[in-house]
């Protein structure tokens, strides 16, 4: 029987392998580099200085960049000493806008927004992701919104209010910011400049390190919500802050509508334990077996021997990192729940090992 070269037998098959894609990204990527058919490309049009340690980058994507809504968050990839890393950013810009930005501060021990501080200039090429999160304004918009942002919390909360003000908003809204300084407080003059132009924006920072004469200071405290809001279960709430801000406002805030979105920093994952031992995970895919603690997730180990899988929220939203766990358990540090000791797949930068672990990475 007369068999058929590959070409004629799979047709498709035979296009893909001559990735047709890849041709085009490199076609397309001589013209201009941000050009591509396979990812967001953004050209860094404007860099701004908001204080000593944050910028905001504005941004130019390319023909795939889809939209977003306020108060949503990309994925943001930078090649850092010859490999690609990839952080989550809320956008502090406004759908509408003619370019998008993030705002990015510096976080101790925090490998890309201290990269994207020192590094990055106008002219820089970034990869982004596409937008996503639930922490956007509902279809019909209630009367009272009450916002508490801490630090770099503000910049989806930036967003939404640039929002409001844009739907033309006649309600009521607080925002009480927490933060370390007066001198750290980041996007201020935008803050203002709604509040002043738009009649319906109240803002009160709250200072949590130096205090200021004429300002609170603190942290957020029944009282301090007590002090400026009436009839606090009549508020819609958007919580935007690191881990302890939350769980603080989530507390003191039972029985309200609140939305929250959850800030990390490096090295903050939950359920930190101390162990004695050490467990072994095998990579079976690279073949090679490491002892790790099982005191931090998966990831965070993985890295501090030199491993770099795939990751990008690193708080257990995107996926990013998650890969088939073949042999034994781990601990699913965003329910605190043990998993059982078969297959499953796991996201290793909220999952702790219990075991020994056979990973296919
Ligand atoms: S890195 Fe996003 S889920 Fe793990």
């Amino acid at each position: 029987m007369k068999t058929f070269p590959f070409i004629y037998n799979e047709p498709k098959e035979f296009l893909s392998s001559l990735q047709p894609k890849q041709w085009a990204d490199f076609l397309l990527g001589e013209i201009n580099p941000r050009f591509s058919v396979t990812a967001i490309k953004a050209r860094v049009v404007a860099v701004r200085e908001e204080t000593e340690d944050s910028k905001t980058l504005v941004l130019k994507p390319n023909w795939l960049w889809k939209g977003f809504r306020s108060g949503q968050h990309i994925p943001v990839t930078v090649e850092i000493a010859g490999r690609r890393v990839t952080r989550f950013y809320s956008l502090s810009s406004v759908p509408g806008e003619k370019h998008l930005s993030i705002t990015v501060k510096r976080q101790k021990g925090g490998l890309v927004s201290n990269f994207i501080n020192q590094n990055i200039k106008k002219g820089d090429l970034l990869e982004l992701g596409e937008a996503s999160g639930e922490f956007v304004l509902p279809q019909t918009l209630p009367s009272k919104f009450l916002f508490l942002a801490g630090g770099s919390g503000i910049t989806p909360i930036h967003s939404i209010l640039k929002q409001l003000q844009s739907l033309k908003y006649n309600g009521k809204a607080t925002l009480l910011y927490f933060v370390r300084s007066f001198e750290d407080i980041i996007l201020r003059s935008s803050l203002e400049e709604i509040a002043k132009q738009t009649g319906w924006l109240e803002i009160h920072y709250v200072f949590s390190d130096v205090p200021k004469e004429g300002y609170d200071s603190g942290f957020l405290t029944k009282e301090i919500l007590q002090k400026y809001t009436k009839d606090l279960k009549s508020y819609s709430v958007y919580v935007c802050g690191p881990a302890p801000m939350q769980t603080k406002a989530l507390s003191l805030l039972e029985g309200n509508e609140v939305k929250s979105e959850l800030f990390m920093l490096p090295g903050q994952s939950a359920l930190k334990v101390k162990k004695t031992g050490t467990v072994d995970v095998f990579l079976s895919r690279s073949h090679k077996t490491i002892q790790v603690k099982g005191e931090r997730s998966l990831l965070e180990e993985l890295e501090d021997q030199g491993i770099y899988p795939q990751s990008g929220c690193r708080m257990g939203i995107c996926h990013t990192c998650v890969c088939k766990k073949t042999v034994g358990s781990v601990t699913d540090l965003s329910k605190g729940e043990v998993s059982q000791l078969g297959e499953e797949n796991i996201q290793i930068c909220v999952s702790r090992a219990e075991s020994n672990l056979e990973l296919e990475l």
